[in-house]
């Protein structure tokens, strides 16, 4: 029985008393993404298991443990996609995207999928906001992506977050570097994990973002990619460095940040906090110039980034940054008898056209009980319909919070709800100025 009531380990329930700060953080980061040129787009929740692994690399943690795969009725093998870049990749391509106007942007906010050790900040489903943009092979986009990402963070307030930069080249670099780290890790055979073992030979690299303790600490003291990057890939890196020191947009470089899927080329980077413990990577990106070809695709280059929604809001509310207000109901339109009853729900309909947050009672309480929901929902106003009402055509309006009452005749009541709207906002207005 505990499993009908009981979600799945490693999954949460947005409430309606958090929706809200849901639908804030993501209206705002598709927003400023429009401004950037970035379109939505949405694609199916699963994929052909074959394109996660030729996408993100069947030697990465994420296709080896952790992606939620099955048979479907026809004996087709479908993943529940972990990341969006694959899908949105093969989507591009499909749609013949890639044959229009480039560079193409378009953003996403996707559920993802990972069979991981569910620990704070790491679900087994969990959201991203993301954007890809296809076409281009310069720095500038590299650095117009990462200046996104950070303007994002600036206007909803996140604090104390550290840029890290890093690049891990193209294929060539990569061969170089594989070569390196194949002789450090031969040297520790017998100590890694069965895994790591067998990446030896096929990816050096994914020894490096592998979650034993062992494997990391021996990849602790592991060649860094930094060391093995052509002149060309260098030049890369400089042009992103530039241009984010033109913005005056702070960064490390951190020679170890490898990225824990393997369609990387280049610039990766990172926005880590130290304020949501372990799992304090709240958004991941870079560069991808190879894996639109890698799926069929035309040879173009790619690049983008991923924030984790759940890891966002933890670390909004670690640094106190501020959500707006709840919206609250405007106004509860109580009544005693039937013919009240209908009135007021007449007039709750005709309120809700005009675009307000209008109750009445769909209980058959008594009006005492009534009154105690307006309260609870925190309206702003409240009324009580009876017979003498009806014969007026005039109610008592009270403001819920000051207890200032008002007779108000029904014509007139959108005007005064509007009203008393005005009033909440100039307040808040003024509030905000004096304590900014
Ligand atoms: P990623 O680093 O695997 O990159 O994930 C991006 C973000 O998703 C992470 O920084 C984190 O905030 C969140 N995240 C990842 N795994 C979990 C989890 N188990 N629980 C909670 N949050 C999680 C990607 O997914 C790439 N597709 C990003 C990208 C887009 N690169 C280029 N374009």
């Amino acid at each position: 029985m505990a499993l009908l009531t009981q979600a799945p380990k490693g999954t949460q329930d947005v409430l309606p008393r958090d929706s809200y700060k849901w639908q804030y953080v993501e209206g705002l980061a598709m927003e400023i993404a429009r401004l950037y040129g970035f379109q939505e787009m949405r694609v199916p929740t699963f994929e052909h298991t074959e394109l996660f692994n030729r996408s993100v690399g069947d030697t990465t943690d994420v296709v080896q443990k952790e992606m939620y795969t099955f048979l479907d009725k026809g004996n087709r093998s479908i993943t529940l996609r972990p990341e969006g870049t694959a899908g949105m990749a093969r989507a591009a391509v499909q749609n013949g995207l890639l044959n229009e106007a480039l560079p193409l942007k378009v953003s996403y906010l996707v559920s993802c999928f990972r069979y991981e050790k569910p620990q704070a900040g790491r679900l087994r489903e969990f959201h991203q906001f993301g954007a890809e943009v296809y076409g281009s092979d310069s720095p500038a986009c590299d650095a117009e992506v990462i200046a996104m990402v950070g303007e994002i963070f600036d206007t909803l307030g996140v604090r104390d977050l550290r840029l890290e930069l890093n690049s891990i080249g193209c294929p060539e670099c990569r061969a170089r570097y594989h070569k390196a780290l194949k002789e450090y890790f031969a040297a520790h055979m017998d100590e890694l994990c069965d895994t790591c073992r067998e990446r030896l030979e096929k990816n050096p690299m994914r020894i490096l973002d592998c979650k034993s303790p062992v494997c990391h600490k021996i990849a602790k003291d592991a060649p860094k990619v930094l060391d093995y990057i052509c002149e060309g890939c260098s030049a890369h890196f400089e042009g992103v460095k530039a241009r984010l020191d033109a913005l005056g947009m702070p960064y490390v470089v951190n020679p170890t940040i490898v990225r824990g899927l393997d369609y990387y080329t280049k610039t990766v980077f990172e926005f880590v906090t130290d304020q949501i413990g372990a799992q304090g990577t709240v958004c991941g990106g870079g560069r991808y110039d190879g894996l639109i070809a890698e799926i069929g695709g035309p040879k173009l280059p790619g690049i983008g980034f991923a924030m984790g929604i759940e890891r966002l809001l933890k670390v909004m509310d670690a640094c106190g940054a501020e959500f707006p207000e709840q919206p609250a109901c405007a106004i509860y339109i109580g009544s005693i008898g039937e013919a009240a009853s209908v009135k007021a729900f007449a007039l709750v309909n005709e309120l809700r056209e005009e675009g307000f947050w209008a109750e009445c009672d769909t209980m058959g309480r008594g009006v005492k009980a009534q009154m105690k929901y307006a309260d609870k929902l925190g309206c702003r106003l409240s009324c009580i319909l009876g017979d003498n009402e009806l014969e007026s055509g005039r109610a008592n309006v009270k403001n819920m919070r000051t207890g200032e009452t008002h007779e108000v005749a029904f014509d007139d009541l959108i005007d005064f709800v509007y009203d008393a709207q005005v009033a909440v906002l100039t307040e808040s207005i003024r509030e905000t100025e004096i304590n900014p």
